[in-house]
């Protein structure tokens, strides 16, 4: 039994902030952002808007496109640091707005590499025929938790989210495995201390910028090419692939540099890599399951098809996956 994408989504904001726009926010320049990131735009949710104004669109889609009803999925995962509210889950919004009547729902906090996390526990569920069908989510509003005076974070994070719809298939067509880490030391490269049980909401914590998101972007960079390019090769491994066999490697998109150093150290060539950033910026959790939905439906994706994707995040954490389309 396999874990089989057979739906994909996306949803993300309307509005559209430039790297012009940020030059009258903070001392920066397109020059700078493009050159150092390989963002020229990202999407930003609206005051009114939040996480599951674009995690239900985002599932609908990808229920449309599997041509399956809400009623017919088992769980909703929903990764994402940015849910609605701490509680209750936003994933439990999401089951109630598709009509997953008898689903389990529950959020996952595993910051940018959330949506494999998801996938991979949709995956043993699938695999060990718990459960027939899954939607993983991931979604992030992360433009709410950036200090707007803060260039160095600022100028990086887009809103959005990407969806898809996993179904237990028998056959070669399907996850082929999954890899997930975790190294709790390195917590605080990236981090919103505030907002929890630590620091809960209080004047003092605003005062101190606490509720926002604080990164030691430098730090951070390093230790992203090394995770993202040890468990990919740790991924292709796994499942006896060569990156000769990837028609389609998915990167996180953080930043163009870590995506054009992980794709050098992995010898797989420009036009295998898909790249959005300059589109969207860092969405998060969201950024795999929006390339992914971009490029199912752009029809650039064939059966049979070697797609790996591969992340990392706050925690932090890294991870990959691996599909035969
Ligand atoms: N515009 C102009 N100058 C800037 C900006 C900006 N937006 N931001 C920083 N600078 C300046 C700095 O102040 C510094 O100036 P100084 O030399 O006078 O002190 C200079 O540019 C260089 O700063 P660095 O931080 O060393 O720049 P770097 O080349 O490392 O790029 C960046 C910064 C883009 C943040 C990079 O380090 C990066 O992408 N890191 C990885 C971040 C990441 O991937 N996070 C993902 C996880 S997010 C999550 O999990 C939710």
């Amino acid at each position: 039994m396999r874990a089989r994408i057979v739906g994909t989504g996306r949803a993300v904001p309307e509005k559209i902030l430039t790297n012009q726009d940020l030059e009258k926010i903070v001392e920066t320049s397109d020059e700078w952002i493009t050159t150092r990131t390989g963002i020229k735009r990202r999407h930003i949710a609206a005051a009114d808007e939040a996480l599951s104004s674009f995690a239900i669109p985002a599932t609908m889609n990808a229920l449309e496109s599997a041509g399956m009803a809400g009623s017919e999925i088992d769980m909703v995962i929903c990764a994402t640091v940015t849910p609605d509210t701490t509680f209750p889950a936003t994933s439990t919004q999401i089951q109630d707005r598709i009509g997953a009547d008898s689903a389990a729902a529950f959020d996952i906090s595993a910051a940018c590499t959330g949506f494999i996390y998801g996938l991979s526990i949709a995956q043993q569920f699938i695999e060990n025929r718990s459960i027939g069908s899954a939607v993983v989510i991931g979604g992030e509003i992360l433009s709410k938790f950036v200090d707007w005076s803060d260039r160095g974070t600022c100028v990086l994070f887009g809103d959005g989210a990407g969806a898809v719809v996993l179904r237990g298939e028998e056959g070669e067509h399907g996850l082929l495995g999954t890899v997930i880490h975790a190294d709790g030391s390195l917590g605080e490269l990236i981090h919103r201390p505030g907002g929890g049980s630590r620091y809960p909401p209080s004047c003092d914590s605003d005062e101190r910028n606490l509720n926002f998101i604080q990164m030691r972007g430098n730090e951070t960079f390093k230790v992203a090419v090394r995770s993202l390019a040890e468990v990919s090769n740790e991924m292709l491994e796994k499942a006896g692939l060569r990156p000769t066999d990837v028609r389609w490697f998915i990167p996180h998109q953080a930043n163009l540099r870590i995506i054009d150093a992980v794709g050098q150290r992995l010898d797989i060539p420009e036009d295998r890599i898909y790249v959005n950033i300059q589109e969207y910026g860092n969405t998060s959790a969201a950024s795999i399951p929006i390339a992914l939905d971009e490029l199912n439906r752009d029809g650039r994706i064939d059966a049979g098809d070697v797609v790996l994707f591969s992340a990392f995040g706050a925690g932090l954490t890294w991870g990959a996956g691996v599909v035969r389309w």
